[in-house]
């Protein structure tokens, strides 16, 4: 018997990093003021189609929807933020605090094609901070998540987007397809579909043609109306405020339909594909849309396997050797060798040589014990014509590299 596909044991030894995750996000999030709340696995089907959205890619084709015994349309969740708030408003919980910040750790369920960091059931810390829409607000939660991956020790690319509001979204959403309409032949077979059903989608689409043309779509930014825009101003202002480094990206949108203003993504390209190891944005109408009172929100979820899987690179690449290890044949080349490995160094490479003179065969076994990334050969007549053979020592690839005082050529391949 095996497991299903997509789905996947977590064994003691990964486990251990689980708990790590998990606990470091518990202290960060105490730290921050957000208290745990437990929400069931199973909703009604309806919540997420109200919520997330019927045209989007979840509702529409990945969520694990099954009619129980009384025949009644059950959904595994496939994301926090809908049982949340779905709690929220069922236990009235505004009435409890003005702000309430809550987060919840489980399994969340989507019908994916499964590959590396992307599961049918995956595990995500969710965090909402419900009832202020104060830009502040935006600000620490998004330097929650950063503070997260800070204490993991974990490198992501803050990106931040607006996607603006009910009364200047359909002004952009009709530029936007009016533009994407005139150029409907390049587009892919599912985004001519998504012009009419959800236009937004079509900027995040993948395919080569559409990313092509997507490069010259209208961008939000220059569509928000001066509330969103003074809000968005706001945010970056706060986010300079705690020396939070971001980029913009107007093209940036979210597989989930309930954001307004605010969205941001927190990228790796340590994954395979460049990927989102947190995602997250405000959701100003939801509670209302949900049944709820007119209170605005805001929150981001972080999939734990990512967040594992980067661990797990990190302790590998702890345990690698040196970038770079240089074997050097006669004392000139050992002098200049000397030189180039500190400059190695200073580059923030790690970087070794032989300094006893040995013979080049032992000094490749050498470098071979340390499990060396790279090795560089200088003898005499690399020295004289200023260019070396770097060795590869995964991929058994060779190149000439010249040698000049920046080690302009060097550097970037030691660093790749
Ligand atoms: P999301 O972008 O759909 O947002 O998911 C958030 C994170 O969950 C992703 O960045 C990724 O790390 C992880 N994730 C999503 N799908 C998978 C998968 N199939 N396998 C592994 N990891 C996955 C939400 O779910 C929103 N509820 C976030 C939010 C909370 N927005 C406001 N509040």
């Amino acid at each position: 018997m095996q497991a299903l596909k997509g789905f996947k044991d977590i064994l003691p030894d990964e486990a251990r990093l689980w708990q790590r995750v998990e606990g470091t996000a518990r202290d960060i999030f105490r730290r921050f003021g957000f208290e745990e709340i437990k929400v069931p696995i199973l909703e009604k089907t309806g919540l997420f189609a109200r919520s997330i959205g019927e045209a989007t890619d979840i509702v529409e084709k990945e969520m694990y929807t099954f009619s129980d015994r009384n025949g009644e349309s059950i959904t595994m969740r496939p994301e926090g933020t809908a049982p949340v708030l779905r709690a929220f408003i069922e236990h009235a919980l505004h009435l409890r605090r003005p702000i309430n910040r809550l987060f919840t750790v489980g399994p969340m369920f989507r019908h994916e094609r499964p590959q590396k960091g992307r599961l049918r059931q995956f595990h995500q810390l969710s965090v909402e901070a419900l009832g202020a829409d104060h830009p502040r607000l935006d600000a620490e939660v998004i330097a929650m998540a950063r503070q997260l991956l800070v204490e993991l020790g974990l490198k992501a690319e803050l990106q931040l987007n607006s996607l603006g509001c009910p009364d200047c979204r359909p002004a952009y959403r009709a530029k936007l397809v009016e533009f994407l309409s005139g150029h409907r032949e390049q587009l892919c077979e599912d985004c001519r579909r998504r012009v009419e059903s959800n236009p937004l989608r079509v900027l995040d689409c993948k395919s080569a043609n559409c990313r092509r043309l997507n490069a010259e779509a209208p961008a939000i930014l220059g569509s928000l109306c001066a509330p969103c825009d003074q809000h968005l101003a706001r945010v970056r202002q706060d986010l300079d405020a705690l020396q939070i480094p971001y980029t913009m990206n107007p093209f940036m949108v979210r597989g989930l339909d309930y954001y307004t203003r605010t969205t941001f993504e927190l990228l790796t390209d340590a994954l395979g594909a460049q990927s989102a190891v947190g995602a997250g944005g405000r959701y100003d109408g939801l509670v209302k849309q949900l049944g709820g009172p007119d209170l605005p929100g805001i929150g981001f979820a972080m999939g734990l396997e990512r967040l594992v899987l980067l661990l797990q690179e990190q302790e590998q690449a702890a345990a690698a050797g040196p970038d770079l290890f240089l074997a050097c044949l006669g004392e000139p080349a050992a002098a200049y060798g000397f030189t180039l490995l500190q400059k190695c160094r200073l580059a923030g490479l790690s970087a070794l040589m032989d300094i006893q003179g040995r013979g080049l065969k032992s000094q490749m076994k050498q470098a071979d014990r340390l499990h060396a990334r790279h090795v560089l050969i200088i003898g005499e007549d690399e020295l004289n014509a200023g260019q070396a053979v770097l060795r590869n020592l995964d991929s058994k690839e060779e190149r000439q590299v010249a040698l000049d005082d920046e080690l302009t050529a060097l550097l970037p391949l030691l660093q790749s």
